[in-house]
């Protein structure tokens, strides 16, 4: 297995992923047309993260994406950890772990990092036993938002006539 970052002909690799994500645990379908501009404007923008792949076989395998958010408090930098997905058939097997590993290594030899953060589905028990099981801690911390006015991202379920699956491991986006 391979560790790399992200260039821009992973576009569809990792948009692929993020609605697979989005059904499996939200149950929203994601509109393609968003997602993947959404993907393609963070490989063009480097100055606002970068996405991290696993690759086996020359088959990217298992991602996630870093985002960094200021911390007045830490005088530094959280690398809040998102889009998180690996391929079904490659799951338990540490794939996540080797991500994970990698992008503490990376922040290791960068002063500015204070440490990492995501946010996660109540529900989704086994994502929160993945990340406990890597040293992450819950926090007290509930996550508010509050999309503007004509902001879509996912096709209303109604509207896509989509079933209920996958609502067993939700989480928050
Ligand atoms: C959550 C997810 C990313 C985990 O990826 P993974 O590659 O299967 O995880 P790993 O095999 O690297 O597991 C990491 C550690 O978590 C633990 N772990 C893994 N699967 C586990 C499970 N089902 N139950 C309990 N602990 C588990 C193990 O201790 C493992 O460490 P080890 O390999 O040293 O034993 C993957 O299941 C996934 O893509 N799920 C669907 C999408 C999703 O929920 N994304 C997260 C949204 S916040």
């Amino acid at each position: 297995m391979r560790i790399r970052l992200a260039r821009r002909r992973d576009a569809p690799a990792l948009t692929a992923f993020n609605r697979a994500m989005a059904l499996e645990t939200e149950a929203k379908a994601l509109l393609p047309e968003v997602i993947s501009a959404g993907v393609r404007g963070l490989l063009a923008r480097p100055a606002s993260g970068f996405y991290v792949l696993a690759e086996r076989n020359g088959e990217v395998i298992g991602a996630l994406l870093i985002t960094k958010e200021w911390s007045d408090w830490r005088n530094g930098d959280f690398w809040w950890v998102q889009s998180v997905y690996v391929l079904p058939a490659h799951r338990g097997r540490g794939v996540y772990r080797r991500l994970y590993r990698h992008i503490q290594r990376l922040a290791a030899r960068r002063r500015s990092v204070v440490g990492f953060r995501l946010y996660v589905d109540h529900d989704n028990a086994r994502a929160r036993r993945v990340y406990r099981s890597l040293g992450m801690k819950e926090t007290r911390y509930a996550v508010f938002e509050q999309l503007k006015p004509g902001v879509r991202f996912y096709q209303p379920k109604d509207a896509a006539g989509s079933s209920p699956r996958g609502r067993r491991a939700r989480k928050a986006r």
